[in-house]
């Protein structure tokens, strides 16, 4: 039995309440939904996005009883993710007459997902300004790339103004009462997957806002957890207001920041990182804060990343790599927008000394710039070579603040 959202437009989700993980990197202790939806029109039927495979024959149950599959006219796909589009092989060998609709940005994914059944299918690829007719209402196509795919679209149906979102403004909650005035509390998950879904792409998630903004919204249906209808736009302001969150003196003084991590076993990185932290102070308009990783919270490594603009890690080598505290802090780069940081990294060691390389190497992995070669020093520091970190951490202020250099490394 589906549920009706508004006139003539059908849940034909599923609900998963056995998941405890999802994208391996998120935890979803109350399950998820995979919501997909049903729009009839005076001609013909969109079905907008699908679910996991494993859901399917659930999926196909509600469709039929609400349409038969000749009169699907269009299948929208707003994201290709396979928790989306896992039942879109057997919906085509169903509907076979229906149209793909899947945005412009979705290319590479789409014919990547189909491959050689791609030839049999009727599809298109629209953008922002695309539209369909279902002859009493239209639904118009709005481009939201990296959100979090480069694939993501929103669709916005003109007669009841509901939002088909995709992943954005969705959370991991299982609740079958569906609707976010009917549902169990939520917000802590609503927060939960923005930080780890739209964080890293919060520039776009600004871009997207200022998309939609204009449109009259009357129902957000997101592709996960409760479906927005009571105040949709208290969920607008909610991500407006994580995206531009500023956590920055830099924005407010127009400082260079630069955040220094370092683990040290006998203090011989701390002294370093010390050193490195005066040479950046010494430069106007940089602003260094130093931090030992092993009184670090995961949230507070994510905040202090986030407003750096220059990341330096610092490391021993123990047993040939880097220890633990600072491969944690480099995962958390995975949940916010690196582009634009710089990187370095530091340490002390005793004969082998590899942990400054390989924390080089992620941190150009994960797509920082890291304009100087790491600053390796054996065992505690003279004189001379805390002038040399002194100097290191001065050059990438410098650096920071626009100085020109030949990338060596
Ligand atoms: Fe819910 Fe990005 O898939």
């Amino acid at each position: 039995m589906s549920t009706q959202l508004s006139d003539d437009i059908h849940f034909i989700g599923c609900f998963d309440d056995k998941i405890r993980s999802f994208d391996i990197i998120m935890h979803t202790a109350n399950g998820s939904s995979y919501n997909a939806y049903l729009v009839k029109g005076s001609e013909g039927v969109a079905i907008v996005d699908t679910v996991k495979k494993e859901f399917s024959q659930d999926f196909f149950k509600q469709v039929e009883s609400l349409t038969d599959y000749n009169s699907i006219k269009y299948i929208i796909l707003n994201h290709l993710e396979p928790d989306h589009s896992g039942a879109l092989s057997e919906l085509l060998e169903k509907a076979p007459h229906a149209e793909v609709l899947v945005s412009s940005t979705g290319v590479i994914i789409f014919n990547s997902l189909l491959k050689d059944k791609l030839e049999k299918v009727k599809y298109r690829f629209v953008s922002t300004g695309d539209s369909i007719s279902l002859g009493n209402r239209n639904l118009h196509f709005y481009s939201t790339p990296y959100l979090h795919w480069p694939d993501t679209m929103c669709t916005y149906d003109d007669l009841s103004k509901t939002l088909f979102s995709g992943d954005v403004f969705g959370c991991h909650f299982c609740d079958r009462r569906l609707f976010n005035d009917k549902v169990g509390e939520f917000h802590y998950s609503f927060k939960y997957y923005y930080d780890h879904i739209m964080r890293p792409f919060k520039s776009y998630v600004i871009s997207a806002l200022k998309l939609l903004e204009p449109l009259e919204i009357n129902i957000i249906a997101p592709v996960h957890g409760p479906i927005l209808r009571s105040d949709p736009q208290f969920y607008m302001d909610l991500y407006k207001k994580w995206s531009h969150e500023d956590y920055l003196a830099k924005e407010k003084y127009g400082d260079k920041r630069v955040n220094i991590f370092y683990a040290s076993s006998y203090g011989a990185t701390k002294i370093i990182s010390e050193a490195i932290f005066e040479g950046i102070e010494s430069i106007e308009g940089a602003r260094a804060g130093l931090y030992d990783l092993e009184a670090l919270e995961k949230e507070n490594m994510i905040r202090l990343l986030e407003e750096s603009d220059g990341i330096a890690v610092g490391s021993p080598t123990i047993n040939g790599d880097a220890v633990e505290p600072a491969w944690i802090l480099l995962a958390q780069l995975a949940y916010i927008d690196t582009r634009g940081k710089m990187g370095i990294a530091f340490g002390s060691y005793g004969w082998s000394g590899e942990a400054c390389r390989m924390l080089e190497d992620r941190l150009k992995g994960l797509k920082l710039r890291v304009p100087m070669e790491a600053l390796r020093l054996k065992m505690f520091p003279n004189d001379e070579e805390l002038k040399k970190a002194f100097d290191y951490g001065k050059e990438f202020a410098e650096i920071l603040k626009g100085k020109m250099i030949e990338m060596t490394i």
